[in-house]
């Protein structure tokens, strides 16, 4: 359910007709429901209350628009970042540092810096080379980065090629079969403290299978790593749920959390 509907064939936000706020400020407009933001803001807390401690971070990427982010600041979200400007936007709106996660291919030095000196959650590390930059710098400032590996578990997430984030040809993230010998060196540097894994399939996602077939894999890796001696408590479950543009139902937040991996305490 959200806040827009027809009345009198006038599309209605929050019971304001469209046509109303078109002549008052003008076209080309973008309408943002709050009520409808902060409804489904806790129709997702409450979906995945029962695995227990977890932590919500909002792509900045879907939309970076302040307004937009402060709703779901004041609803206990944090972010999910790819870039210095999407830090600096998640903490001017409110998001608490530790609260953003920083993730994607192509980080910076700079990016990684001002990350650090922002206090940021956590650094979701795309690869081997990226973890020892960030290990390299954190050590220099006398400090240690929360990390997690992203593991690319190859797996189609049945959406469109662009928006998909997890087979093996996609850049993002390291082979899921290299991933244990990656994670153990990274483990071992100083600056680093590689408290996990992370994964992002794709986006738009209504059909849930190839999630539930993703995690399983990313379940067994927990598993591994564990076997190997590795604390583990966070896993960063991505792969957005569909927004349904066409009256489609959306998908069931509930089916999602029984599909996760049981990271005992997961972030
Ligand atoms: C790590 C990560 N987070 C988030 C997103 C945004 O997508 P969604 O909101 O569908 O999770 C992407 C998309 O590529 C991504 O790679």
């Amino acid at each position: 359910m959200d806040h827009f509907h027809l009345k009198n064939g006038v599309l209605q936000a929050e019971n304001v007709p469209l046509t109303r706020i078109a002549a008052e400020v003008g076209t080309p407009v973008y309408v943002y429901s709050r009520a409808t933001l902060e409804r489904h803001a806790q129709v997702f807390r409450d979906g995945i209350a029962p695995v227990g401690r977890s932590h919500i971070a909002f792509a900045i990427k879907a939309n970076p628009n302040r307004a937009v982010l402060r709703v779901l600041a004041k609803a206990g979200y944090g972010a999910d970042v790819v870039s210095g400007g999407e830090i600096s936007r998640a903490i001017a709106s409110g998001m608490k540092p530790e609260d953003v996660v920083f993730s994607g291919v192509g980080k910076t030095r700079a990016e990684l810096e001002q990350a650090l000196d922002s206090g940021i959650g956590q650094f979701n590390i795309e690869l081997e080379e990226e973890g020892v930059v960030l290990a390299q710098i954190a050590a220099s400032k006398g400090m240690t980065a929360n990390a997690t590996l992203r593991v690319n578990p190859d797996v189609d997430a049945g959406t469109h090629a662009k928006i998909s984030t997890g087979k093996k040809e996609n850049k993002f993230g390291v082979a899921i079969d290299q991933a244990p010998g990656i994670f153990d060196r990274l483990a071992g540097l100083p600056g680093l403290s590689m408290r996990g894994v992370a994964l992002h399939i794709g986006s738009q996602l209504f059909d849930l299978d190839p999630l539930e077939a993703a995690y399983r894999r990313i379940g067994r890796l927990v598993a591994d790593l564990r076997a190997a001696g590795h604390v583990i408590d966070r896993v960063d479950l991505g792969g957005g749920l569909g927004v349904p543009y066409r009256q489609a139902p959306p998908p069931i937040t509930d089916r999602w959390w029984r599909a996760s991996p049981k990271a005992g305490t997961s972030r």
